[in-house]
């Protein structure tokens, strides 16, 4: 069947679509249909049938006799170790942890936070948790004790499992004082933590509050797997909004089972047996969906890589991990690709290594530049695919799907909507615009099974952000286009979110953290380009009066500030003090006038704006940080 064929099945019958690609799931008690409509415009995918993840990812694969088979390659170039583990011994090493969390208490339906670096670990952590039915949040290592707080105080995990550091080239991050502050600064406080204790750093556990993640498992019950609704929530995890509280996304456990299993040889076009590579980090979407469940559910084989795409120790690490593993699909940030091309423009290192077995790349998380797609196809000789999708959807919206028909590139496009997908584009007033024509992107709900269901304990905030401005609808938070042939631009954010290295960063949240300064009475921050990292953050900063500190120091506090406070992923580095801020008449700070001035592009003065000589005053304060077309 050509692509065409299987969006046509979808469009005609949605609900047979899902409910033969349900039959790939190992379910307890089959679901009596896909689709539950009755709470519209809240949909929920398989609500009365009963399944549980941790079976379809990892017991279901020792039954069916491949035990043997390599369930997860850790390779870890910063601490020099390569490790295999098997579906078999996956499955005993996550019975174990989870009977261990069992018997101190963690049950279906209680969340536990998961705050750890690249290991397999984190993973067994992920899948421990599924297999009770308890809810897990990772949440990423790089950031800080009061993001990790902020998560604690809404989630209100029952336990929090923590390894006591992470890697970054260069130093050691402790993890343990992070988490301790975090706790100190959280409301709730959970009942216990396990902490994985690492050669390079053997953390002080707390007596009666931190347990040892080998020492709890002692002389524990494995525990079996708990069927749960395919309603149920499988995992939260927070993601940027426009503010500093972030939205956990809510994913339900019958969905996702189903959409990822499906993607994994549509989209990925890998059979069971093959080994997939997502180089991305458990504490992003991606890390949960192509690092964790996809591959495993789908019978994979899937790589635990604890390294940089560059540094660690050179730009060939990407390749030789390729390589040595036989590695068939793999999937990263154009930002990665960009630090490779720019370290190893003629490709000297791809050389070096048989990479006969990859047959594709897939790039997401930031827009795909053109040049970067044009390099890696050359210097690897395979489809360079980009895909678009989010947090909130947890598997692609647009790709172009290799494992039904390779449909011709075009740069610039992640090509055409994935089945589940009615993706259109609209004017301000809701309505559909011509092919061609820019505007909001949004899909027409309901949103297919493995996107999100709501955001925790916050459901009118998940109408509010997605569901209100076009009725019927998703919003995306995307502004772009598509062309006559059904491909989709994606041009813009819509919001104040912006993209630093393909993470996902709220300049709301630094506004919040810069705003809590004694010295500054007003800011904003804006996301400007950046070659390497696609944006970074750029502050502005307004003093109160009679502050005649030096400009320099304040700067250097607030850089500080946000490092301190939202975590060293912000890459918060570049601020400037000016005197005001250029604002409508109505009092909103013309962000999105700045970065053009930043990225020395044309615009169109606003007719609005109160005072047009205050951008004179923003583009000399730019010039001064080096952004010398802002004029
Ligand atoms: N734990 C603690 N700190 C972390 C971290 C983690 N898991 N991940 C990143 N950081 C820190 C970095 O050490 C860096 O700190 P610094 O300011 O002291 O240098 C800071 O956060 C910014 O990190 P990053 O934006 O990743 O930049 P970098 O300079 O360390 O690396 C690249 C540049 C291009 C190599 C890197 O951005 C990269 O690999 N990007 C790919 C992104 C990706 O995979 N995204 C996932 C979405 S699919
Ligand atoms: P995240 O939730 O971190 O995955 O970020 C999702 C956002 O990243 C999207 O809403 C887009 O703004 C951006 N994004 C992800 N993939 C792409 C892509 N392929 N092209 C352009 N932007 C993308």
């Amino acid at each position: 069947m050509a692509y065409a064929d299987v969006y046509g099945a979808w469009k005609n019958d949605p609900e047979g679509f899902w409910m033969e690609a349900a039959q790939a799931i190992d379910w307890d008690k089959t679901p009596s249909k896909a689709l539950f409509d009755d709470n519209a415009p809240l949909y929920e995918w398989y609500s009365d049938g009963m399944v549980n993840t941790c079976w379809n990812a990892v017991d279901r694969h020792v039954e069916a006799g491949k035990g043997n088979q390599t369930a997860i390659i850790y390779d870890s170039p910063v601490t020099h170790t390569k490790r295999e583990i098997s579906y078999f011994e996956l499955r005993n090493r996550v019975a174990n942890l989870a009977g261990a969390l069992r018997a101190k208490g963690v049950e279906k339906g209680d969340r536990v936070i998961i705050y750890m670096p690249m290991v397999p670990e984190a993973l067994e952590a992920m899948l421990a948790c599924a297999r009770l039915g308890a809810v897990h949040s990772v949440v990423f290592g790089g950031f800080a004790a009061h993001e990790l707080a902020v998560r604690i105080d809404d989630c209100k995990p029952k336990c929090i499992i923590a390894a006591s550091c992470g890697i970054e080239p260069g130093r050691v991050v402790h993890y343990k004082p992070l988490l301790d502050g975090a706790i100190e600064q959280s409301s709730h406080k959970p009942d216990f933590c396990v902490i994985f204790q690492r050669e390079q750093e053997v953390a002080h556990l707390e007596e009666g509050r931190d347990y040892n993640w080998h020492g709890f498992q002692y002389g524990v019950q494995p525990a079996d797997c708990v069927p749960v609704e395919g309603n149920h929530p499988a995992y939260i995890l927070y993601t940027s909004g426009t503010t500093g509280q972030p939205k956990g996304v809510v994913r339900s456990t019958g969905g996702h089972l189903v959409a990822l299993n499906w993607s994994m040889k549509n989209i990925y076009n890998v059979d069971p047996g093959d080994v997939f590579w997502a180089a991305s980090d458990v504490g992003w979407v991606v890390g949960h969906s192509y690092i964790c469940y996809g591959p495993l559910i789908h019978g994979n084989t899937t790589i635990v890589f604890e390294g940089k795409p560059v540094g660690t120790p050179d730009a060939g690490t990407f390749w030789r991990v390729m390589s040595e593993h036989k590695v068939k699909s793999f999937f990263t940030a154009p930002t990665a690709l960009r630090a490779v091309k720019r370290e190893d423009p003629k490709g000297e290192f791809i050389q070096k290594y048989d990479l006969s077995n990859l047959k594709a790349v897939y790039l997401a998380g930031e827009r795909a530049d053109p040049d970067t797609i044009e390099w890696a196809q050359n210097q690897l000789g395979v489809p360079v695919i980009d895909h678009w999708w989010q947090t909130e959807t947890g598997w692609a919206i647009a790709s172009n799907p290799a494992g039904i028909e390779k449909l011709p590139i075009k740069l610039g496009s992640p090509s055409v909507a994935m089945p589940g997908h009615d993706v259109q584009v609209l004017d301000e007033g809701g309505h559909p615009l011509p092919a061609g024509e820019l505007g909001a992107i949004a899909i027409k709900l309901p949103l297919p099974p493995g996107t999100l269901q709501t955001l925790w304990n916050a459901e009118a905030r998940y109408k509010k952000s997605y569901l209100e401005h076009f009725p019927g609808y998703y919003e995306t938070g995307d502004a772009g286009y598509i062309d006559d042939d059904g491909y989709l631009y994606i041009m813009a954010r819509t919001d104040d979110v912006i993209n630093v290295a393909g993470h996902r960063l709220s300049t709301g949240g630094m506004e919040e953290v810069l705003a809590a300064h004694p010295d500054v009475a007003e800011c904003a921050v804006i996301g400007v380009g950046d070659q390497l990292k696609g944006q970074l953050p750029l502050g502005f900063l307004c003093l109160t009066a009679g502050v005649n500190r030096p400009h320099a120091d304040i700067v250097k506090e607030c850089v500080k500030l946000v490092r301190d406070q939202i975590g060293p992923v912000a890459a918060f580095k570049l601020a400037c003090v000016v005197d005001r801020l250029p604002k409508t008449r109505s009092g909103k700070i013309l962000r999105g006038t700045m970065v053009n001035i930043a990225d020395g592009k044309e615009f169109k003065m606003p007719a609005t704006i109160d005072d047009p000589v205050i951008l004179d005053e923003i583009a000399a304060a730019l010039k001064t940080l080096g952004y010398a077309n802002a004029d």
